[in-house]
């Protein structure tokens, strides 16, 4: 029975933690979502699902060497601000960190494709809806 009070469907917690990649000249790196999974074409902060037992750094660590063939380490990531978004199926939590260091240059291992872009620039590009208030944040760096 749902909580007294509470009209909100209840959808699995996803956790994700995402990355904005900031270089030199202050832009941001964002990579497209591959045919096939789900929100296909749209760009997002690179990263993804936490696992059991791990950090969102620590998930974060992984993911960026994963997705991109990046290094970095826990003292160069930032934590910047939050999404709390409601899908049809879940409702995401995402964690969005600045990283301002790390060894090696990006590649699209997991992506269509990436993209450096100037905060101001980020609204051009079709995000998930969890992603685009994340905007903001990046803007105001
Ligand atoms: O990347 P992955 O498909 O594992 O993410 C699971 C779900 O999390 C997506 O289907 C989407 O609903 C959401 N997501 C998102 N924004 C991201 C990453 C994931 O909304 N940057």
């Amino acid at each position: 029975m749902p909580a007294s009070g509470s009209s909100a469907p209840s959808r699995p917690l996803l956790l994700v933690v995402a990355c904005a990649l900031v270089d030199a000249d202050r832009r941001v790196l964002i990579a497209q979502r591959p045919e096939g999974k789900a929100l296909a074409g749209l760009w997002e902060f690179p990263g993804g699902k936490v696992e059991p037992g791990e950090t969102p750094e620590a998930a974060l660590i992984r993911e960026l060497g994963e997705e991109l063939a990046v290094e970095t380490k826990q003292a160069c990531l930032a934590p910047l601000s939050f999404a709390s978004h409601s899908y049809e199926n879940l409702h995401l939590l995402m964690p969005l960190y600045v990283c301002r260091k790390w060894q090696g240059t990006p590649q699209a291992r997991e992506h269509a494709a990436l993209k450096w872009v100037r905060p101001q620039k980020l609204r051009d590009y079709p995000m998930p809806p969890a992603d685009e208030p994340l905007i903001a944040a990046l803007c105001d760096l």
